[in-house]
């Protein structure tokens, strides 16, 4: 199971062995269950509060699911993600974003820095 590492300026880092049963849940539901308090709001993907940068850790590479649509939006309006990257990841059917909405990312198998 994954290792996933909150990191934030103003908090201490926290690192939190994901579970079984983890790969149905998002990052913000498994910041919540450990008290890491990642700002959210809508947690729909829509208002792009609980943006979070993730860098891989495992060196299997990049498992993650592709963004979903909203995300894509939301990340769009913030520039966080290019064209070239949606593109990439719909080809690859993972994602390389750096940024994702930790409301709308499922963990998967891999070790993660999630920084807020
Ligand atoms: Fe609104 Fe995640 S809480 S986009």
């Amino acid at each position: 199971m994954p290792n996933v590492t909150f990191s934030s300026p103003i908090h201490r880092d926290k690192t939190v062995y994901a579970v079984a049963g983890s790969h149905t849940q998002t990052i913000l539901k498994i910041a919540k269950d450990n008290h890491i308090p990642i700002d959210f709001s809508c947690e729909d993907g829509e208002c792009g509060t609980c943006m979070v940068k993730v860098t891989v850790l495992s060196n299997k590479g990049a498992m993650a699911g592709p963004l979903t649509d909203k995300e894509i939006v939301v990340l769009k309006e913030h520039k966080k993600i290019t064209q070239e990257e949606i593109d990439a990841m719909r080809v690859d059917d993972v994602s390389h974003a750096r940024w994702r909405l930790a409301c709308q990312l499922i963990l998967r198998d891999e070790d993660l820095l999630v920084e807020y």
